[in-house]
């Protein structure tokens, strides 16, 4: 394919809808992007990006007026293509569900403006039986059942490599009963099924190395529902596992680095998702486990197995608390170095973040933090306290005189510092490493109290 461009609408700017914008320009198509949110969209116009996100502003800057434009009338934006994806949030309720209000208010928004036959494809990670739900809101505001037809199409992008992992993903799922809709989905993703568009960007930094056509999964589209759930449940499985047996490298003087290694050696089991550290963060996985757990709960079906992964996810922060304890002896006072504040390297993002779970703890028990984080450091001075913490633009700064050194997000960088600047800026050469980011050889060597997760102190 790689021929005609489907005309797109994105509604929704948030993290999934604006990657998702930009890569279907990118790959040829013409969209339009919505959002309620006008100063947002006049940001955009203007060609800026709220995220931090690699990638995005350059692919962004290499669209044309034609192929990517923006603009707050979801009407305007249906009249305009034959898709439309829905990528709009679904936060979470008190009683752990998702909040599907937002969905409603598009679907039924949508629906007035439907004038010829369109793809309504839901976007967002969303509990099973919604495009069931969004099919009724449509009949209901008078959609025609041969009018439209929705797809379940989740996405399986991360916040820091998500360009990459939108162009080059592992699957492509879509959930549809209609044969119609399939075929617009397929010329849709058309231009990475076929592999034209790797061979038109061959070799540009934002795509994998030798990326290969990815394949496309029709389903149900409960199944495709289902898929992302599980999926994202499953690799928070796999993290909480690691940190389980983290646990017991500790007590056994192993490594659970090795062990990791060792383990996913086995192609059955693979080597991702097998870093023991805080434990998981971001605004998916611990909304999206609470989420799963809830809906299966509502099922009658037994979720004792991700409640456990919540649990042991929890724990982990109190489990790094006591090894900080273990050694600082009283808190009060102290002067820790902190670097990291966003769930994880490579993003601004500080939601359900483990270092700013941690920092929080340690500033109600009296310690003075000097924190660093190459790219979170605005948006955590949102989340905490003003009391007690102060920001510096270097790592090396942030250690001048500290009592400790604490590495809490897992961002390459932290890994170039050179041990004996360390040393140099430290009142004491004391360093907690809750993601087994630096060399712990190195640091023995050179004489730092160094503790890790799950490896030989
Ligand atoms: C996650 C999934 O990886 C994506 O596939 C999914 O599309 C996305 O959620 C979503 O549902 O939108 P993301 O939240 O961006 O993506 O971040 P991850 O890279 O998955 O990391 C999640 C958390 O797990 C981070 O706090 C990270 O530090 C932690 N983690 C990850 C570990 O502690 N150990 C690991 O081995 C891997």
């Amino acid at each position: 394919s790689g021929g005609q461009g489907t005309r797109i609408a994105v509604v929704g700017c948030g993290y999934v809808g604006l990657v998702a914008a930009v890569c279907f320009a990118e790959i040829g198509h013409s969209v339009i992007c919505v959002d309620n949110d006008a100063a947002k969209i006049r940001a955009l116009q203007a060609g800026q990006i709220p995220i931090h996100e690699e990638h995005l502003a350059e692919l962004l800057a290499l669209q044309s007026s034609a192929s990517l434009r923006f603009t707050t009338s979801i009407a305007e934006a249906v009249r305009a293509s034959d898709a439309v994806f829905i990528a709009v949030g679904t936060p979470p309720l008190d009683n752990g569900h998702a909040d599907l209000s937002f969905i409603e208010e598009v679907a039924a928004e949508i629906s007035g403006a439907i004038d010829s036959y369109k793809v309504i494809v839901e976007k967002s990670t969303v509990p099973v039986y919604t495009s069931d739900w969004i099919s009724k809101i449509l009949r209901r505001n008078g959609v025609d059942p041969s009018a439209a037809d929705v797809v379940s199409n989740p996405e399986f992008l991360r916040e820091g490599t998500a360009v990459r992992d939108f162009l080059c993903p592992d699957r492509i799922i879509v959930g549809t009963c209609s044969d119609q809709a399939f075929r617009v989905m397929t010329s849709i993703y058309g231009p990475l099924l076929d592999g034209s568009y790797y061979r038109r960007r061959a070799s540009a930094d934002f795509l994998s190395h030798n990326p290969t056509a990815p394949p496309l999964v029709r389903t149900s589209p409960a199944s495709a529902e289902l898929i992302k759930h599980a999926s994202n449940a499953f690799l928070a499985l796999k993290i909480s596992y690691v940190n389980t047996i983290a646990s017991m490298c500790e007590i056994a003087g192993a490594d659970v680095d090795e062990v990791a290694h060792g383990m996913g050696l086995d192609r059955r089991i693979g080597q991702q998702f097998l870093s023991a550290g805080l434990g998981y963060g971001g605004s998916c996985f611990p909304k999206d486990l609470k989420a799963f757990r809830s809906l299966g709960h509502e099922m009658g079906v037994d979720v004792a197995l991700l409640r456990e992964v919540e649990r042991i996810n929890e724990r982990q922060i109190d489990g790094f608390m006591g090894k900080i304890r273990s050694i600082m002896w009283n808190l009060r006072n102290k002067k820790l170095a902190v670097l990291g504040l966003a769930f994880k390297g490579g993003t601004d993002d500080v939601r359900e973040s483990p270092a700013i779970k941690l920092v929080r703890q340690l500033l109600a028990e009296g310690c003075e933090i000097v924190a660093f984080d190459p790219a979170a450091m605005t948006t955590a001075r949102r989340v905490l306290p003003e009391e007690g913490i102060s920001y510096v633009d270097n790592a090396l700064d942030a250690m001048n005189d500290a009592d400790a050194l604490l590495v809490l997000t897992d961002w390459p960088e932290f890994r170039e510092i050179d041990p004996q600047a360390m040393k140099v800026q430290l009142a004491q050469p004391i360093v907690f490493d809750a993601r087994n980011l630096l060399d712990r050889e190195l640091m023995m060597q050179r004489g730092f109290t160094y503790v890790s997760i799950g490896r030989p102190a």
